[in-house]
C-alpha cells in the first residue's frame, strides 16, 4: 500500500489539489456577495498559490492550463462584477494577469531545474558506469601484473642464483681432481665460503621479501630504536671512513610499529647511504614528528642516484653493486606499505652531494591499511 507521503507526492493527487483549489475559489467568490469587498479581496488574492503550484510542480505547461481554467471558472463572477463595480472588476482582471504570468515564470524555471537535474543524474549514471569499468580493468591490470611480476621475480632470482653457482662448482670441480697446488685449493676454498655466504644472504634478503611477515605492532621509543640501529651500522660505516651522525628532537613521541622491521628499514637505508658515501663523508640521520606523523631522513653524502635509475630503485633486483642484492630497498618498501607510510628520495639540491631518503609514519593505526601504501616514490630535483 502506498505510504501518506508517496500519495502526497503523486502528480494525479497534485493535479488534482490544484484543481480542487481553482474551482472552490470560483465557487466560493461566485457565492460571495459583491458588496463583501474584503472577502472578495481575499479571495481574489488567494489565485496567486494554485498558480504558482501548478508552474512548480507541472512547469510552465501546467500554469498555463490552471490559469486558463481559472479563468474560465471565473468569467461568471467577474462579469457580474463588471456591472457593479467596473474599475474594481478591472483591477481584478490586471491582478490575475500578474498572478498568471507570475505562475508561468515559476513554471519556466522549475522546467529548467528539472532538466539540469536529468542531465546531471544522467552525468551521474554515466560515471558510475565507467567507474565500474575502470575498476574491473584495474584488476585485470592487477591480476596481470601479479603474474608478471612473480614471474619476473623467479627469472631473477634464477639469474642471481646462477652466477655464485657457476663459481661454486667450478671451485669445487678443481677440488675434486685433486690436482691443486696450496695456493689454489685456498682460493678455491675462498671462493667457496664466499659466493656460499652471497647465496645466503640472497636467499635471506629474498625471504624477506617474498614472504614479508605481518607487523606486529608494539609501542616504541623512536629515540632508542634509531640510537639501536646506528651502534649497528657503526661497525659498516667505520669500515667505509664515513661518520654518522643524529640529529634528532630532544622529545619525540612513542608510536606504535614493528621495532624490529623498522630497525631493517633503518638499517637498510644507512647502510646504502654509508657505501654510497665511502670514504672520508658524513651520513645523518634526521629525526622528528607532526601531530600525526613520524618522520625520519638518512642523508648522504654520495654520487646521488642516475635519472634513469631513479623509478628502479624500489624495484626487487635492482642493483649497481657488483655484490648488491637490489632487495634491500625493495624490502624497505614492502614494510613501509604495511605500516601505512610513506617513503620518499630526494636529490640533496643546493650544490650538495648525495640522496635523501624519507620515510613516514602515522601514528594513527587506524590509518594504517597493511599492504596499501599511502605513497612510494622517488623525486629528482
Ligand atoms: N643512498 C643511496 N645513494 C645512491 N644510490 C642508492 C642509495 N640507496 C640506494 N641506491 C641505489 O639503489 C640500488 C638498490 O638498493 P638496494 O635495494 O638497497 O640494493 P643493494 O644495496 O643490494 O644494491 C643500489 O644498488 C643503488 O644503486
Ligand atoms: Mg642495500
Amino acid at each position: 500500500m502506498p505510504s501518506a507521503r508517496s500519495r502526497l507526492s503523486s502528480p494525479r493527487f497534485q493535479a488534482t489539489s490544484i484543481a480542487v483549489l481553482v474551482v472552490a475559489l470560483a465557487v466560493f467568490t461566485w457565492m460571495t456577495p459583491p458588496h463583501a469587498v474584503v472577502l472578495h479581496n481575499i479571495l481574489h488574492h488567494l489565485n496567486f498559490l494554485p498558480f504558482m503550484l501548478a508552474g512548480m510542480l507541472f512547469g510552465w505547461r501546467g500554469a498555463l492550463k490552471t490559469v486558463v481554467f481559472a479563468a474560465v471558472l471565473q468569467i461568471p463572477s467577474l462579469e457580474r462584477h463588471w456591472h457593479s463595480a467596473p474599475l474594481d472588476a478591472q483591477d481584478q482582471v490586471v491582478e490575475l494577469s500578474i498572478f498568471s504570468a507570475a505562475g508561468l515564470i515559476a513554471g519556466v524555471l522549475a522546467d529548467r531545474e528539472r532538466l539540469q537535474r536529468k542531465r546531471v543524474e544522467a552525468t551521474q549514471l554515466e560515471m558510475e558506469g565507467v567507474y565500474t569499468e575502470l575498476r574491473a580493468n584495474i584488476q585485470q591490470m592487477k591480476k596481470t601484473e601479479r603474474l608478471t611480476a612473480a614471474g619476473q621475480l623467479a627469472a631473477s632470482l634464477a639469474h642471481e642464483i646462477r652466477n655464485p653457482l657457476a663459481s661454486i662448482s667450478g671451485a669445487a670441480g678443481i677440488l675434486a681432481r685433486g690436482q691443486a697446488t696450496l695456493a689454489n685449493r685456498e682460493e678455491c676454498l675462498d671462493i667457496l665460503m664466499r659466493e656460499s655466504q652471497r647465496l645466503n644472504k640472497l636467499l635471506t634478503n629474498f625471504l624477506d621479501f617474498a614472504r614479508p611477515r605481518l607487523p606486529r605492532f608494539q609501542k616504541t621509543e623512536p629515540i632508542s630504536l634509531i640510537n639501536a640501529v646506528v651502534a649497528l651500522a657503526q661497525h659498516s660505516a667505520v669500515g667505509h671512513q664515513v661518520t654518522l651522525r643524529e640529529e634528532m628532537s630532544s622529545r619525540l613521541r612513542e608510536i606504535e610499529v614493528d621495532a624490529e622491521q623498522i630497525k631493517q628499514v633503518l638499517l637498510n637505508l644507512i647502510l646504502n647511504a654509508v657505501q654510497a658515501t665511502e670514504g672520508a663523508g658524513m651520513v645523518v640521520i634526521r629525526s622528528a614528528d607532526s601531530q600525526d606523523r613520524w618522520w625520519v631522513e638518512v642523508c648522504d653524502e654520495g654520487s646521488g642516484i642516475l635519472p634513469e635509475d631513479v623509478d628502479r630503485i624500489f624495484d626487487p633486483f635492482f642493483t649497481t653493486k657488483d655484490n648488491g642484492t637490489g632487495l634491500g630497498l625493495a624490502v624497505v618498501a614492502n614494510i613501509i606499505a604495511q605500516h601505512g607510510g610513506e617513503i620518499r628520495c630526494r636529490e640533496n639540491g643546493e650544490g650538495q652531494r648525495g640522496m635523501t631518503f624519507r620515510i613516514e609514519l602515522p601514528f594513527d593505526r587506524s590509518q594504517r591499511v597493511a599492504g596499501k601504501p599511502l605513497r612510494r616514490e622517488a623525486v629528482t630535483l
